[in-house]
């Protein structure tokens, strides 16, 4: 198992993912899709105005949670956010999602659109093999 695996488990489940923050001693969780997974991290796009972005400048600490029904199984991913600067990726981030610039991003520095990826990661898978047996899962990092 490697990160490879959960690139390959990303997109089966849909992409579609809760990614929980914290904010004080409140976990705070809600779905998100990830825009790349890439060999340096899972890519995401949001917006300054909400407040999962405050809460990640406050706290850079974040789980991902993907999930498929048939089968039953999950992949919890823990890592850090490091906010993407680099402004050939925020031009083609903003390309590859024609909807943002419909929201009004129409330019990579606008200061509302944020481009995020998780890094220093640790992954795992689970499926009902491993009920009761959690802590013997093999951790993948990346
Ligand atoms: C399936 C799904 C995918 C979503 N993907 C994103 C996304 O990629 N980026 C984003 O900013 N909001 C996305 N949203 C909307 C956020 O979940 C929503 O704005 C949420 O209220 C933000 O959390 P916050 O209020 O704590 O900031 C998505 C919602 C759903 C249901």
């Amino acid at each position: 198992m490697d990160f490879k695996d959960c690139m390959q488990f990303i997109m089966e489940s849909q992409a579609t993912c809760t990614l929980c923050t914290v904010e004080g001693d409140q976990p705070r969780g809600r779905g998100m899709i990830p825009l790349w997974v890439k060999d340096d991290g899972i890519y995401f796009t949001t917006a300054a105005s909400k407040n999962l972005y405050k809460q990640l400048r406050t706290n850079s600490k974040v789980e991902l949670c993907f999930v498929t029904s048939q089968p039953i199984k999950h992949l919890r991913v823990m890592g850090d956010v490091e906010f993407v600067e680099d402004s050939a990726l925020r031009e083609k981030a903003l390309e590859e999602r024609p909807f943002l610039k419909a929201l009004g991003f129409d330019t990579s520095n606008n200061p509302n659109f944020i481009l995020f990826r998780v890094v220093n990661g640790e992954a795992h898978f689970w499926t009902w093999g491993d009920n009761l047996k959690e802590a013997d899962i093999p951790r993948i990092k990346f």
